[in-house]
């Protein structure tokens, strides 16, 4: 059975992930790859997790709560385009990862939106901070309006990275019909 992108994403995130990192969660939302990273990065690493809506914090804070890992995350409500302020507040210059999953939270408010604009304003933020050796996972979802759009900037946002410097894989399931989701991996060389 195929490897589902979500999955997929945590897998190759996961190679990079060393004690003591300092991460991004772009989009917070329910707190599944804020989780997920905050155990990858050990006790001495951080994670700066970003939504705009404060449902996706009090459900990610209690997530962390429970699996006692919220001391190594910090919630912040605001837009991912900004996130650069919020490193530079903590003295933190360079990340290992940064995680990106488009679009709208699952169970929730669906007009609150990610949207290129601010995807890759945030993008070009990461771009500039990633560590010598790092990864940028940007899993995108084409069957809302303005999906197809956004993963189209995306996707052309990564091809236009120097290819001496950063490898693209962009990952699309075969069995996919209609508006498929695409896995966009930037990693450095
Ligand atoms: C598909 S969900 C993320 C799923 C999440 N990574 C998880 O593991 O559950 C997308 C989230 O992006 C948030 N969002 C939309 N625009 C944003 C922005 N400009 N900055 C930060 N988060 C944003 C939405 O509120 C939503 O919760």
């Amino acid at each position: 059975m195929a490897v589902p992108l979500v999955k997929q994403a945590h897998n190759k995130v996961a190679s990079y992930l060393i004690e003591g990192d300092r991460v991004v969660d772009a989009t917070m939302g329910n707190g599944f790859d804020t989780l997920f990273l905050a155990g990858g990065v050990g006790e001495r690493g951080k994670v700066y997790s970003f939504d705009l809506q404060v449902a996706a914090l009090t459900k990610t804070k209690e997530r962390l709560k429970e699996a006692h890992l919220l001391d190594r995350v910090r919630l912040i409500q605001d837009s991912h385009d900004r996130l650069s302020a919020y490193l530079a507040e903590d003295g933190v210059r360079s990340i290992r990862c940064a995680m990106f999953n488009l679009g709208y939270l699952p169970g929730g408010d669906k007009t609150v939106k990610t949207g290129s604009e601010s995807t890759i304003k945030a993008l070009d933020s990461v771009v500039a901070q990633i560590e010598e050796r790092g990864i940028i996972s940007i899993l995108a979802y084409t069957g809302h309006a303005g999906g197809r759009e956004e993963a189209d900037a995306v996707r052309k946002w990564a091809l236009e990275l120097p290819r001496t410097a950063f490898r693209v894989t962009i990952e699309i399931p075969e069995a996919a019909k209609n508006s498929p989701p695409e896995l966009i991996l930037v990693e450095t060389v």
